[in-house]
């Protein structure tokens, strides 16, 4: 009922950007999932948002997909998560 969006992304990626993950490179996770999502056509299928503190500042920079909390190091680490949620495989770099 009332779906007027047929572009609804089906996952939902939130970064944090709190003070302490914002100072462990939030930026440079939010960065690699998007340019990932932009990579792989994938920016109407995983909608990224930045979010306030997730309470869980001790690790690297909280990133919730679909719920589920991950924390993440580095780009790096963004990158392979990305990869296991959304493309299933080592991605190939060229
Ligand atoms: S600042 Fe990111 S979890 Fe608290």
């Amino acid at each position: 009922m009332g779906e007027h969006d047929t572009r609804t992304p089906r996952h939902r990626v939130e970064i944090c950007m709190g003070s302490s993950c914002f100072l462990k490179g939030s930026y440079q996770v939010l960065d690699a999932f998007q340019e990932l999502c932009r990579r792989h056509a994938l920016q109407e299928t995983v909608a990224i948002a930045g979010a306030f503190c997730k309470e869980h500042c001790r690790d690297g920079v909280s990133v919730e997909i679909d719920g589920q909390l991950f924390s993440v190091p580095d780009a790096e680490a963004a990158h392979a998560l990305f990869t296991a949620h959304f493309l299933r495989g080592p991605e190939t770099s060229s």
